[in-house]
């Protein structure tokens, strides 16, 4: 059985989780840690602050926020735990953190969880290395009212994937208003949305001269990041340090 500590667990994907979780047999959440009070009667011990859980602890799943991160890391390097991140808007030295614990523990980190996403990604940087820059390449993603940061992470782990394939030629553009000039092709133009319940939308344009081609996903419930979460920490939980993500599981998953 693996025993995991799910950090956000009163937040919307944490509520996902300790729905879905039910179903599988292998792995249970043995405590959770929120910042609200805890009004949804979890089946598991809810924390204010990860240091005091008493629980066996084999992975952390985080969907909370990056100020979360400083305290969680530590938690997982004191425990010796793997983690599953799935937190997004982190700053660089968020990122550093995390890749640094991967020296030490298996961490599994990525900013969409769904497998639909994944495979998007591939469709994008295939068509960016059949299109190169004859097509100009433009991201747009809608969220929900409540998401905090902007661009979501899935549109930069896009366009951070379509800009490798392209030799790190781009430039990210995310506000045209100040600037008052035709589009250059070394752009990666990356828009956001947000309003009502949107799960999460992601569709990349390849515009060329009278010709466009878009590749889009949309999530029609957060259930797919909650799936591909539970697997992810099942994945990790056996492996040896390292820093792993959706590409290295479904890799081995096929
Ligand atoms: N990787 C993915 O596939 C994926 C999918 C959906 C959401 N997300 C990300 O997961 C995060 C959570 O999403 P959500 O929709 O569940 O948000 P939410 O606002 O519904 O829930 C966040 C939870 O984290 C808690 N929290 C906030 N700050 C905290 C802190 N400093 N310490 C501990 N807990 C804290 C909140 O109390 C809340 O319970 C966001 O960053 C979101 O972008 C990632």
């Amino acid at each position: 059985m693996i025993n995991v500590l799910m950090s956000g667990c009163n937040g919307k994907m944490g509520q996902v989780i300790t729905k879905l979780s039910a179903n599988f047999d292998n792995i249970k959440i043995a405590a959770g840690i929120s910042r609200q009070p805890d009004k949804f009667n979890n089946p598991y011990p809810v924390y204010t602050d990860c240091m005091s859980v008493k629980e066996k602890i084999d992975v952390v799943i985080d969907f909370s926020n990056p100020d979360s991160i400083p305290q969680l890391l530590d938690f997982c390097k004191t425990r010796k735990t793997a983690l599953v991140m799935a937190t997004t808007g982190l700053r660089t030295e968020d990122y550093q953190n995390v890749q640094q614990l991967s020296e030490i523990l298996p961490v599994f980190m990525s900013a969409n969880m769904s497998l639909g996403i994944n495979v998007l990604i591939e469709l994008a940087k295939n068509a960016a290395a059949k299109l190169g820059l004859d097509f100009d390449i433009e991201i747009l993603e809608k969220h929900h009212n409540e998401k905090k940061d902007a661009p979501s992470g899935t549109a930069l782990m896009i366009a951070n994937e379509v800009n490798e394939q392209l030799n790190h030629s781009m430039d990210f553009i995310y506000d045209r208003s100040k600037n008052i000039e035709k589009r250059s092709a070394n752009e990666i133009g990356i828009s956001s949305i947000r309003g009502g319940t949107i799960p999460g939308e992601h569709s990349v344009f390849f515009a060329g001269k009278d010709e466009i081609l878009e590749i889009k996903h949309t999530a029609l419930s957060r259930d797919i990041f909650g799936m591909g979460a539970i697997k992810a920490a099942i994945y990790v939980a056996n492996k040896q340090n390292g820093l792993y993500d959706m590409k290295s599981m479904l890799k081995e998953m096929i």
